[in-house]
């Protein structure tokens, strides 16, 4: 068994022995692994217990089940978005001296990155940076008086500082239509922390989460780097399907959503499958992390509200960042938790970086409480619409009308699905080679077979987004 503290569970350690196996070709690409009942026995365990570790496996991406012949290392981990690559392992394993949790932590990174020749076009979640207002938020931090500047130069609150907590509160009252005292926030470095405490302090290795499939890879990776069973649950129309997700993982302690914009698909969860979510955590005493990354940017008349403001949202942790809204070089992003929570989010938190910057919550604090933020997003809301009309155009006109978007009342990307058997890694490929960075959607994908492209707008001028239209037209017509 890899060396793994004793008190790791057999049959997380059984999984990783099978997963340390494949990615160091011990079980090659496409080959048949033993059957379980074997396997068992040669391991000393309980079938039960492999038979967990294979359907983690088959999870993740590593296994493929061909049913009444067993189970099969996937022929291709690459294509099936398996966190871990084997050359990865190899290399990092001997030359770092890296322990078994560092090694999966090290691991699990984003699997598909732009060639550095690529042009930042279409890159997902990326705000418009070129209309921050960059000088009224320097004014705000010159005008800081002498006193604030100097209490906020000292060790600070880890749960964050007052004003900020404060000044989020209401704002989410207005904004997002959640009820919540300051006292149940915590202040994070976005939202990436925030899952990184959630998994930390709410969830021990091998406990089950359900995630979506696709869905957004800094959640799922976060999970597994914990060691914690990110379970893949198909995502329709409204969202998580969390009938399918509790069928398939009873035992699953927490499920991790974005129901007002589903990332990437876009799509969101409607008033009866929130509440059959809810109560999915009420009756297994669950909890429901909602990631709200990029709710402000609805540009209908009619605002989703979160999942957090419903009646009986108590298992609800509510996670916001300020990186879409603002921008993600502040690393500002908050938890909203039951206050029960609260002190031991905090000491999580002071353990690992004591608190955010001082004078920049007070900032921001500032920034939220003046108006400005409200006035920002109200010019946002504007900008992204135009960009998302001067992506369609653009595209639609460089591709001779083949690759036709929809525009969408939400969001700051776009989803262009193609066939299950298409490729959607190779034109991505190409157009990283044309200079267009170009998400494809499998990448987000564990067991789901959607295919197609991921459009980020927002982060765009016109002028971009039509460079990278000329660059993408040639390679589809
Ligand atoms: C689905 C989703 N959640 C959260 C985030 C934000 O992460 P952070 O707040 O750590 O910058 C992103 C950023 O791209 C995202 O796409």
């Amino acid at each position: 068994m890899p060396c793994l503290p004793s008190d790791t569970p057999l049959r997380q350690q059984v999984y990783l022995r099978l997963r340390t196996a494949i990615e160091q070709g011990t079980f090659a690409a496409g080959s048949k692994l033993p059957p379980s009942r074997e396997h068992a026995k040669a391991l000393g365990v309980a079938r039960n217990t492999v038979l967990w570790a294979l359907e983690r496996l088959q999870a993740e991406g590593y296994v493929v089940a061909r049913v009444g012949d067993g189970s099969y290392v996937a022929p291709d981990l690459t294509a099936l978005n398996a966190p871990l690559r084997r050359k990865a392992s190899a290399a990092l394993l001997p030359a770092t001296g890296l322990s078994q949790r560092g090694r999966l932590i090290a691991e699990t990174a984003l699997r598909w990155r732009p060639p550095a020749t690529a042009v930042t076009a279409y890159r997902i979640g990326t705000p418009a940076v070129d209309a921050f207002p960059f000088e009224l938020w320097s004014r705000l931090e010159r005008a800081l008086p002498a006193r604030v500047r100097q209490d906020t130069a000292q060790y600070l609150s880890a749960a964050g500082h007052k004003p900020l907590r404060e000044a989020i509160a209401q704002w989410l009252l207005v904004s997002r239509g959640i009820r919540c005292d300051p006292g149940q926030l915590v202040v994070t470095s976005g939202s990436q922390q925030a899952i990184d405490l959630v998994a930390r302090l709410l969830l021990d290795p091998g406990d089950e989460v359900l995630v979506e499939d696709p869905g957004y890879l800094g959640i799922r990776n976060c999970l597994l780097s914990h060691g914690v069973a990110a379970c893949p649950v198909p995502v329709d129309e409204q969202g998580l399907s969390i009938a399918d997700g509790a069928a398939r993982w009873p035992n699953a302690r927490m499920a991790v959503v974005t129901p007002t914009h589903q990332f990437p698909l876009g799509v969101h969860m409607g008033l009866a499958r929130r509440l059959e979510l809810l109560e999915w955590a009420r009756q297994h005493k669950a909890w429901v992390v909602e990631d709200d990354y990029d709710g402000e940017f609805q540009y209908g008349p009619h605002r989703i509200p979160a999942l957090c403001s419903l009646p009986h949202s108590e298992r609800v942790l509510y996670v916001g960042t300020f990186s879409k809204t603002l921008h993600p070089g502040l690393r500002l992003g908050f938890i909203v938790l039951p206050s029960a929570l609260v002190d031991a989010f905090a000491s999580a938190k002071a353990l690992s970086d004591r608190h955010s910057p001082g004078a920049v919550q007070e900032v921001l604090a500032r920034f939220i409480a003046d108006g400005h933020l409200l006035r920002h997003l109200r010019r946002m809301r504007e900008l992204y619409q135009q960009r998302q009309g001067v992506l369609i155009d653009t595209l639609r006109r460089a591709s001779g009308g083949v690759l036709e978007l929809t525009p969408a009342a939400q969001g700051m990307h776009l989803v262009l699905e193609a066939g299950e058997r298409v490729d959607d890694m190779r034109l991505s490929r190409r157009a990283a080679e044309a200079g267009v960075y170009l998400a494809p959607l499998s990448q987000y994908c564990v067991q789901s077979r959607r295919r197609g492209w991921v459009f980020g707008y927002a982060g765009f001028d016109e002028a971009a987004l039509r460079q990278a239209a000329r660059g993408l037209g040639p390679l589809i017509r």
